[in-house]
């Protein structure tokens, strides 16, 4: 007799579940979209009964499309984001997101409190970043303290779901590695900072492990899951990496999304005292990954597309791709369309198609950004091996990855063998796995590789003389990027 478990993940634009069988196959999926708010310039905010709202509307669309035993359900989530409870379990305003970059000047002071951005990150794994959650306490404090003062429960997105199911608070390791309020190596909170934002360890969840029981559906607005396990999920990341068995040290992962990231597995928890990488705890145990990020991935392709080309279909742009060559003629892009993150941080940075000349087409331009992203994502991936995690094979997910020459590009760049999968659903599938691990499925069977992209090794000395390349146009621009940025914003 065949089984079910529900993913869900609660992202920036929806909330998507997905019904998987024990086989780990996809039955059915169903998304429902939220509104992200933008207050003021730099702000992001969410409705965090939105995303309750959302997650009923799939849950009961997948109930009735599929009147199953469901026998157990995770939750992923968007990392970062503040959702704020008063002692009734009211909302006290909306969620503060992960992408909102109002708190410069409250990372700034608690980087002081703490001496410098070294011993920061020698505490938490990583610096003190505007997206991350602790800065966002000290603003509320700040900025609004008749909020503050009625603050009962700080959660992160998807245990705000997880309790409004079960009516239990908890985190796991994977979410509490992004509040900067916990100690990724130790796995306990810091007291030193709890004191300092004059918040107690009683207003934050209950840190259990990834993958352990929450507790059991009790709500009366989901009455055909009642008594249902709830399993702890994972931060979104870990989770989509989780999906596709990144969960070993060798295992890394790429993903080609609106932005693009690098996820390496490791045992070993060695921070960046530079900064530019993220040491986040995995959703196994003992298990930590390291995260490099870009910000426009297919973001930029799709920015070229939209302006110049129609919005063409992905396999009539993956033809002109192709009829340019590796080296795109000499034309290189740097893909900083919204500013960079690793390994830049610099949110000045922009855009350039360089070496221009009149004999470049739109082939060329096409396949220069393709590459552009390749290299950016190799950069990050040279960082994550400058910390000694030497990962050795590439599993590629995203809307990108559905293309064959950037799979590809990316063999060829990175000189590792990156393989596709068969399924290819991000976060809520790391969840789903979680949930089909909580009761016995053998999920290990789920990953199933499609396709393998082997290295070509006659394109290597071309793509390591433009990386180089690459890397030294930032440099050269650097400064120009700053002036440049001050027109843009008046
Ligand atoms: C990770 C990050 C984003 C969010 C998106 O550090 O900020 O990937 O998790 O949901």
């Amino acid at each position: 007799m065949n089984k079910y478990v529900i993913g869900i993940d609660v992202g920036t634009t929806s909330v998507k579940g997905i019904l998987v069988d024990k086989n780990g196959e996809i039955i059915y999926s169903s998304t429902s979209p939220v509104t992200l708010l933008t207050p003021k310039p730099g702000w992001a905010e969410e409705d965090p009964l939105e995303w309750w709202e959302a997650t009923k509307n799939v849950l009961k669309d997948i109930n009735l499309k599929n009147p199953v035993k469901i026998e157990a359900i995770s939750i992923s989530g968007q990392m970062h984001s503040m959702v704020s409870l008063d002692n009734n379990y009211n909302i006290l305003r909306n969620a503060i997101l992960w992408c909102d970059q109002r708190t410069g000047t409250e990372c700034e002071k608690l980087t002081e409190f703490y001496g410098t951005e070294k011993e920061v990150i020698k505490i938490f794994g990583n610096p003190f970043l505007t997206g991350f959650t602790a800065p966002k306490i000290q603003w509320l404090k700040t900025n609004e303290n008749d909020n503050f003062k009625k603050l009962h429960k700080i959660l992160l997105p998807k245990d705000f779901i997880a309790f409004k199911m079960t009516g239990d608070f908890a985190i796991e390791q994977s979410d509490a590695s992004g509040t900067s309020l916990y100690k990724v190596k130790e796995g306990v909170y810091d007291k030193k900072l709890l004191e300092k934002l004059s918040i107690t360890e009683e207003q934050l969840p209950e840190i259990i492990p990834s993958g352990g029981l929450i507790g059991r559906v009790d709500c009366e607005e989901l009455p055909f899951l009642k008594g249902v396990s709830v399993v702890s999920g994972g931060a979104d990341n870990a989770a989509a990496a989780f999906g596709c068995g990144i969960e070993k040290p060798g295992d890394a992962m790429v993903s080609l999304g609106t932005s693009g990231t690098v996820v390496a597995v490791t045992e070993s928890p060695d921070e960046d005292i530079s900064g530019k990488i993220h040491l986040f705890a995995h959703v196994k145990e003992n298990t930590f990954y390291h995260m490099a990020v870009i910000l426009s991935a297919t973001n930029s392709l799709n920015w070229f597309l939209k302006n110049f080309l129609n919005d063409s279909p992905l396999d009539k742009i993956n033809e002109l791709v192709e009829k340019s060559r590796p080296g795109s003629n000499g034309l290189i892009f740097l893909p900083y369309l919204n500013g960079e993150r690793t390994p830049h941080k610099n949110p000045n940075a922009r855009g350039v198609f360089f070496g221009m000349s009149s004999f470049h087409n739109k082939s060329d331009m096409l396949r220069s950004i393709y590459e552009g992203v390749v290299y950016a994502l190799r950069e990050g991936g040279e960082c994550i091996k400058e910390l000694g995690n030497n990962f050795e094979s590439i599993k590629v997910v995203g809307g990108g990855s559905r293309s064959d020459v950037w799979c590809q590009m990316i063999a060829d760049n990175f000189k590792l063998t990156v393989n596709r999968l068969k399924v290819d659903e991000g976060a809520a599938y790391g969840s789903a796995r979680l949930a089909g691990n909580y009761v016995n499925f053998n999920t290990d069977e789920w990953i199933e590789i499609t396709d393998t992209f082997n290295p070509t090794e006659s394109n290597f000395n071309k793509y390591d003389s433009l990386f180089v390349e690459y890397k030294n146009l930032y440099n050269s621009l650097k400064n120009d990027f700053d002036v440049i940025s001050k027109y843009q914003r008046s």
